[in-house]
């Protein structure tokens, strides 16, 4: 493996968890030295375990030598990440640098894999690459599209939904067939393609899901012109097998590393061809809205938010893991300190991270310090802790009682009748007066 952020680590482990014996490779010293001591340097579930158990079992180890990872390998998995370059596109640099280390220093017969994600032709130009610096090295390039959610990866990559190969020969088919064997003999299906496919497959997934959430986030607007509920319309839309209820959750919109810059490739992509996917500029505008309709939601209830106290509860890009890249909830605080309110958030896996991204916020990791003295608590993210709290207690240490649901996960009944005025995404406000800024409750300033 080479690269050992989330796909590759993640890889590298149920890899060596159905019987393969990987080593993986990172330029970061302190990463590979964290992972030699088992511990991963993020946050997911049941990786720490796992991880622990095969280094136990000699089946995985780390290093910072790509010499020692890719010497006597018949696979080398690509996985290294990419980061936003210089014009604001993704850079390639890792991905070509680490074609140049297996050009160094792999065997023959070697089949090289990306898992990166990558714009259609990468695997081409890696083997432009690796034949340039190494003519006579025997090798193919393959793409393997990783599908893996953060916070469900281990399941994900354990037990996935589909495996894709992009491969040009039978050889590299039956070299990838026996690397995913126990997941094939486990019932889930594999898809062969050529090499462009599996790559365009990967970017048109993520985007596919961007336009998904951002189709939904549109609906919250007009549901909230019109007086409909969001909620219902979706779960109607997602009855139909032929649309489904995934990925139409309304809420702040769609973050994390990667649904904007694979939606984003895409374009770049189909630009740089000469086919303009305007499509994908109003997913990404809807989805730059939600955070704005929120912001806007909080100015109307709170009338003037300058000087005001805001809580935010979920700071990460969705539950469940520490990743604050792209948080919608970090973009809404950008906005509500931009217009002088004083901003708390809390979350209790991201609040460090999220402290990084904005030093501006404070940050704490319990939903109740940071709702004291608060003219307004909205809930950003579906955290568990976020949907069972305690409302008779928040009223009471709040300043004012404006509750704001961003992805519609609290009872409603419950919040109005802890005294709340409730204001959902995509569905009528309670106890809010029509076209009013305040409800009587919401003035009073206790
Ligand atoms: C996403 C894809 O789901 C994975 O299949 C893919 O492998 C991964 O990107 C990747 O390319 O590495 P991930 O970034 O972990 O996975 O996050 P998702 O679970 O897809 O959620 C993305 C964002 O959409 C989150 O901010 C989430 O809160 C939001 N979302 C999701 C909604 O706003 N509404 C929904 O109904 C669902």
């Amino acid at each position: 493996m080479i690269g050992t952020g989330r796909v590759g680590l993640v890889t590298g482990v149920a890899l060596a968890s159905v019987g393969h014996d990987v080593a993986g490779v990172d330029a970061k010293i302190e990463t590979v030295e964290l992972l030699q001591r088992g511990t991963a340097p993020f946050v997911e579930p049941r990786l720490d375990e796992m991880l622990a158990e095969q280094l136990g079992a000699g089946r995985i180890r780390f290093t910072s030598s790509a010499a020692e990872a890719i010497e006597g390998a018949m696979v080398a998995v690509i996985c290294v990440g990419r980061p936003a370059s210089a014009r604001g596109d993704r850079s390639m640099t890792a991905v070509e640098s680490a074609a140049r280390d297996v050009a160094r220093y792999a065997d023959d017969g070697i089949v090289v894999v990306t898992k990166s994600t990558v714009p259609p032709g990468t695997c081409e130009r890696m083997e432009h690459t690796i034949r340039l610096e190494r003519p006579d090295l025997r090798f193919d390039v393959a793409s393997s599209p990783e599908f893996l959610r953060e916070g469900h990866a281990i399941e994900d990559t354990v037990r996935p939904v589909r495996l894709v190969v992009g491969a040009e020969s039978d050889r590299v088919f039956g070299v990838m067939r026996d690397l995913y064997g126990p997941m094939l003999t486990a019932g889930c299906p594999l898809i062969e393609v050529d090499r462009r496919t599996a790559e365009l497959a990967k970017l048109a997934s993520n985007a596919f899901l961007a336009t998904k959430i951002s189709f939904a986030n549109a609906l919250a607007r007009i549901s909230e012109l019109s007086g409909a509920d969001v909620d219902g319309v979706t779960s109607i839309m997602g009855a139909d097998p032929r649309i489904g209820p995934e990925f139409l959750g309304a809420g702040l919109g769609f973050g994390g590393y990667c649904l904007p810059k694979d939606l984003l490739s895409l374009r770049q992509h189909a630009e740089g061809l000469g086919y303009g996917f305007e499509l994908l500029d109003e997913v990404e505008k809807v989805n730059h809205d939600a955070v704005a309709a929120a912001a806007r939601k909080i100015e109307d209830a709170l009338w003037n938010v300058e000087g005001k106290r805001v809580a935010l509860v979920g700071l990460a890009f969705k539950a469940g893991t520490d990743d604050v890249r792209s948080a919608p909830a970090i973009a809404l605080a950008r906005l509500l300190l931009e217009s002088g309110a004083e901003v708390v958030g809390c979350d209790p896996m991201a609040a460090t991270a999220a402290k990084n991204e904005l030093p501006q916020m404070r940050t704490v990791s319990d939903p109740y310090e940071a709702a004291e003295g608060a003219h307004c608590l909205v809930v950003c993210t579906e955290w568990p802790r976020s949907v069972e709290l305690d409302l008779g207690h928040l009223r009471e240490i709040m300043a004012y009682p404006v509750l704001i649901d961003g992805g519609n996960q609290l009872d409603s009944v419950a919040v109005v009748d802890a005294g709340f005025t409730y204001l959902p995404t995509g569905r009528p406000a309670i106890g809010h007066p029509e076209g009013g800024a305040m409800t009587d409750a919401a003035h009073d300033p206790r």
